[in-house]
């Protein structure tokens, strides 16, 4: 078996999806390992998550610097010691340009190496407010009748990065936001250690724009 892939978690706050991800590498055979958690913001949970599983942490405030380019500069110097090819954003609030886009770039799969996971249809909402956007209470929106978790690749957009995986989560009559977000967290949390194993077991390709699983392109309805 080949070793494991190391990966590069990224958090801003409470780091339910790492959690879920570090129980995954725990299971045998899963073809990943937490290398390290970086972390933008001081205090988030995530770190806490991080440092009980015996994961080295990296603490990066992005406030500490003047543009987006020298913060990553920053982070990737801090991260260069642990040696992770693939970075996972989990609850990353922040969004990435070149600098860290180009430093993971699989060369080797021609395929990006950072992914993010999104509560919505990355086609339908981009932003931070998935749950609050499938209940109607952003600007411009309707309640919907259901969200779908979506697993991507990172590209230069904000959220606009080839999906490789959605999940449908209903909203359901009585939900609030409270409520909405633990059904859609319980989903990310299966979800998100999925498609990273797939990954990691290079099972995922990328052409004309489109995610292949398995050398069939995905469906997306
Ligand atoms: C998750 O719901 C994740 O999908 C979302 O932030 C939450 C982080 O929770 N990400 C985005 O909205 C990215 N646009 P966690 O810190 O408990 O994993």
């Amino acid at each position: 078996m080949s070793a494991p892939e190391r990966l590069a978690v990224f958090v801003s706050g409470g780091g339910t999806n790492l959690q879920a991800i570090l129980d995954a590498c725990r299971q045998p055979g899963y073809p990943a390992e937490v290398a390290v958690v970086a972390c933008n913001v001081a205090g988030a949970f995530g770190m806490e998550r991080a440092r009980r599983a015996g994961v080295p942490v990296v603490l990066v405030p992005h406030r500490d610097f003047r543009s987006r380019a020298e913060h990553e500069r920053a982070v990737l110097d801090a991260l260069r010691p642990y040696g992770a090819r693939t970075a996972v954003l989990a609850g990353y609030m922040r969004v990435l340009s070149p600098v860290l886009l180009d430093a993971f770039w699989d060369r080797e799969r021609e395929l990006p190496g950072v992914l993010n996971i999104h509560p919505a249809d990355t086609r339908a909402y981009q932003g931070a407010h998935g749950y609050e956007f499938a209940l109607g209470l952003v600007p411009g929106a309707r309640r919907l009748s259901e969200t779908r978790v979506t697993v991507h690749f990172v590209d230069r957009g904000v959220d606009t990065g080839p999906i490789i995986a959605q999940r449908r989560v209903p909203v359901l009559p009585d939900d609030d936001l409270e409520r909405l977000r633990a059904r859609g967290l319980a989903v990310e949390h299966e979800l998100y250690p999925a498609v990273i194993r797939a990954y990691c077991e290079g099972r995922l390709s990328l052409a004309g724009g489109r995610v292949w699983w398995d050398g069939k392109p995905i469906e997306l309805d």
